[in-house]
């Protein structure tokens, strides 16, 4: 007799789909003691007017069998779990008080850095009115794509070992974003979670300069394990890190420390070190503010060109002093976090 009701139930249409409710995989069990069956469905359904066809449908066609005289039907409804496309560990956050000190240079060395360093490392950028990171990453130009395993979500790119997301592989080149605040803000709740991060141990997050939109809305939506202030040596820098110091402070997201950027040049051919916007402004700044320094990044021609060729230094030239310095930098961070959420 099961075989009978199973035989009907294949002739059953789920509403609304061109196939069976066997199909649709919702039969959970069948038990017929008699000429009595019970149908156990099991369905992720919502809408109640297909559950309501279902109770009707099922019973019609399973009283036509001969010897069938009475129809149960058990709904379990399942709740769908939430998928998790996300997992990451740290969000780290790089900012400075004013805009052109090398933030996006510095994440981008570092988030590489990092991955070469053996951790899943992501990099988001959330400079949205000016997003350089996918020319200074290498892909400008290539536009973001659905996640194919779930629809809803965007894939991040994936380069350098570093899986990225910007708002400039969704735009085209050279157009003026002109978003209000709360768009900022629901951009990035969104990149932070319709993206496809998967499991990362480092999400770094480059900033645009100030204290504005975008640093609010990051912190809203994520905890920020951490922060990275990146400083110019000369002594005017001093007041713009004091503010983006004073910003962490007030949102209470912990700071890694302090990166002095443009340090020093060391002439590459006859290797005379000039202190171009003086030197150990940072670490005096770190020193004043009882933060750690992470350290100090020289001035070099491979370092702009690399930038702009979309081939960072650290992988272009990964041995050079200014790779190392970004590598020992992307060292004193995992240092200091471990610390920090020990
Ligand atoms: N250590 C360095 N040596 C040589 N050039 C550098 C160095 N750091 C940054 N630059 C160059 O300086 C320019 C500004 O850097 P970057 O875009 O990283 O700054 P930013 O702080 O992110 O700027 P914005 O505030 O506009 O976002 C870029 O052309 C970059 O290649
Ligand atoms: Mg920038």
């Amino acid at each position: 007799m099961k075989e009978k009701v199973m035989e009907a139930l294949k002739q059953v249409f789920y509403p609304s789909k061109t196939h069976s409710v066997i199909k649709e995989g919702i039969i959970d069990d069948v038990e017929v003691k008699g000429s009595k069956v019970l149908v156990k469905i099991k369905t992720e359904e919502k809408n109640q007017g297909v559950i309501d066809m279902l109770k009707r449908s099922i019973p019609a066609a399973l009283k036509r069998i001969e010897g069938i005289e009475d129809v149960e039907l058990e709904i379990e409804k399942v709740v769908e779990e939430k998928e998790k496309v996300a997992n990451i560990r740290y969000v780290i956050a790089t900012t400075s008080g004013k805009g052109g000190v090398g933030k996006s240079t510095v994440s981008v060395n570092l988030a590489i850095s990092l991955a070469k360093l053996g951790f899943k490392t992501g990099l988001l950028d959330a400079d949205i009115y000016g997003p350089n990171i996918p020319t200074m990453m290498g892909i400008e130009g290539s536009p973001v794509q659905v996640d194919k395993e779930h629809k809803d979500k965007i894939l991040p790119m994936e380069k350098y070992g570093v899986k990225i997301l910007s708002i400039g592989n969704m735009v085209p080149k050279d157009a003026a974003i002109i978003w209000r605040g709360p768009l900022i803000h629901s951009a990035i709740k969104q990149f932070l979670e319709d993206v496809t991060w998967g499991d990362l141990d480092f999400l770094v997050v480059d900033l645009p300069p100030g204290t504005g939109d975008a640093q609010i809305s990051l912190t809203d939506a994520t905890k920020v394990s951490g922060g990275i202030i990146v400083i110019t040596p000369q002594h005017v820098a001093m007041s713009d890190a004091a503010k983006a110091n004073d910003f962490f402070k007030k949102l209470k997201i912990p700071v890694l420390g302090v990166v002095e950027n443009m340090s020093y040049f060391v002439c590459p051919n006859c290797g005379t070190k000039t202190e171009i916007f003086s030197h150990g402004g940072g670490k005096k700044f770190a020193a004043e503010n009882s933060l750690p320094f992470l350290g100090e990044i020289p001035i070099d021609l491979e370092v702009r060109e690399g930038g702009d060729k979309g081939t960072p230094v650290v992988v272009k030239n990964p041995d050079s002093p200014v790779s190392k310095a970004f590598e020992d930098a992307a060292r004193n961070i995992v240092e200091k976090i471990k610390v920090l959420n020990s």
